[in-house]
């Protein structure tokens, strides 16, 4: 059986990991401890040893991330942990806060250790109003529990996390435009250099991780990088949460050893295929940011590098489905409003570029379409990547790119006849 759950133990225990009585019954804080028993730098190692990868996005190595931190800065290092959830498609972070919020906390200690921090945050999105509150009561049981605060478990090691609050921009789930919220002012991103390592969180050293990825270093720590690194390939070692959403039966995170399964076995065996009458025909598989599959890739095996090589990303594996009754070219339209409504305004080339690929998919869906807005719209897609501050744009232009690309007789079609085919209104999944 191709899933595992790591990240998601509370799917393993008959308990409920909120209480901290139940998370310790299932070998919680043994990481930790591990963790208090070594050096940092060792700790490091063992990150860096296991292979693990981001699971915010961009897939940058955890291990190699933390050690860029300086060791000899006068100012105090920080642990930042990216809540934000904010890519459509991807609700993994939201079940891991929720279910088993001992795990997340347990691994920002053990980060924090690692790469010498005086204090973690929790940056979570407005929206997890109920998850903030479930964090909120973890961070208390935690302290009083002498698990947070002075002298951490006899250790001497003094660390604590305070959970702040997002108000809802996607652009805050971007690692500099956080930290600028974080330090109260407009969520915008900043120019690279300095990166976050050396200059993140009121310009000291920073290491900033996804939910996720946080949350796997307890069970790395507890049973050592190499039974982490033997999961998946060398490459895409451990196991990853999809989210998976839309067209398919079944709905929903599954945990999977990268590698061992192909998109066909998540879509067909995990997740029960699809509707009578309906089959797939479109796949966003790492969030809405990253360039659309169609059905001649469904045998492509989920890990970066397999999926790289098919024309996309992993990214943060919400993968949102679509089958034979969806319509791509209204699809790349919802896309490109929200990256519109999405884009923080700093750079022309993702104001104006966004705006303007959402007037051309506008006008194709009202039945305005020209011929040469394909070409207008390719040209656009040349005059926005590359040229800005952050990754948003690319996230913007890569689903519609790649759907004028794969897609394009859905778009001359919907050109010819005036409008695309309507969508017939999608039913609610069962299972
Ligand atoms: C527009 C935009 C939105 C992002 N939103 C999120 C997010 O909601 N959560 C997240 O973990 N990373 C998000 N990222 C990626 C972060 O910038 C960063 O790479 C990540 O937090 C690093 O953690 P990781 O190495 O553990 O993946 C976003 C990036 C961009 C460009
Ligand atoms: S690329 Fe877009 S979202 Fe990112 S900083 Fe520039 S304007 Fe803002």
């Amino acid at each position: 059986m191709p899933i595992k759950n790591i990240v998601y133990a509370q799917r393993e225990h008959g308990g409920d990991l909120r209480s901290l009585d139940d998370y310790l019954a299932a070998g919680g804080y043994k990481g930790l401890e591990a963790t208090l028993g070594m050096s940092p730098d060792d700790a490091l190692y063992q990150f860096h040893r296991s292979g693990l990868r981001g699971r915010g996005g961009a897939g940058f190595p955890m291990g190699r991330k933390a050690g860029f931190l300086p060791k000899d800065s006068a100012k105090p290092s920080y642990v930042v942990c990216n809540a934000d959830e904010s890519e459509p498609g991807t609700f993994k972070d939201r079940e891991i806060m929720e279910l088993n919020p001992f795990q997340l906390i347990e691994g920002v200690t053990i980060a924090g250790f690692a790469v010498g921090a005086a204090r973690g945050y929790i940056y979570i999105r407005g929206e997890y109003e109920h998850q903030a509150r479930i964090l909120d009561e973890a961070l208390a049981a935690a302290r009083a529990d002498g698990r947070l605060g002075g002298d951490i478990m006899g250790s001497g090691f003094e660390y604590d996390i305070t959970l702040s609050r997002g108000a809802g921009a996607y652009i805050c789930g971007e690692e500099t435009g956080l930290l600028e919220s974080l330090e109260g002012k407009r969520g915008q991103p900043r120019l690279k250099p300095p990166f976050p390592a050396v200059g993140g969180l009121y310009q000291s050293p920073t290491l900033i991780n996804n939910v996720e990825t946080l949350s796997a270093l307890p069970p790395i720590m507890t049973h050592g990088a190499d039974w982490y690194a033997e999961m998946g390939t060398e490459k895409s070692p451990g196991t990853k949460i999809f989210s998976v959403s839309g067209h398919v039966l079944k709905p929903g995170n599954y945990e999977i050893v990268l590698g061992d399964t192909t998109l066909r076995e998540l879509l067909y065996d995990i997740c029960g295929g699809f509707r009578e009458g309906q089959d797939f025909k479109a796949c966003w598989v790492g969030g809405s940011s990253v360039p659309v599959l169609g059905a001649e890739h469904l045998d492509t095996p989920l890990d970066y590098e397999s999926l790289q090589e098919a024309g996309t990303f992993l990214g943060s594996a919400g993968c949102i489905v679509m089958d034979t009754s969806g319509c791509i070219v209204r699809s790349s339209l919802r896309l490109a409003h929200f990256y519109r409504h999405e884009s923080c305004g700093k750079c022309t080339p993702c104001r104006e570029g966004t705006m303007w690929m959402e007037k051309v998919l506008q006008r194709i869906v009202d039945g305005g379409g020209r011929m040469e807005d394909l070409d207008l719209l390719d040209a656009m897609f040349g005059r926005i990547s590359g040229r800005v501050l952050c990754a948003l744009a690319d996230g913007a232009v890569a689903p519609v790119q790649s759907a004028v690309e794969l897609f394009r007789d859905d778009f001359v079609r919907a050109i010819e006849k005036g409008a695309p085919e309507p969508e017939p209104m999608m039913e609610a999944p069962v299972g």
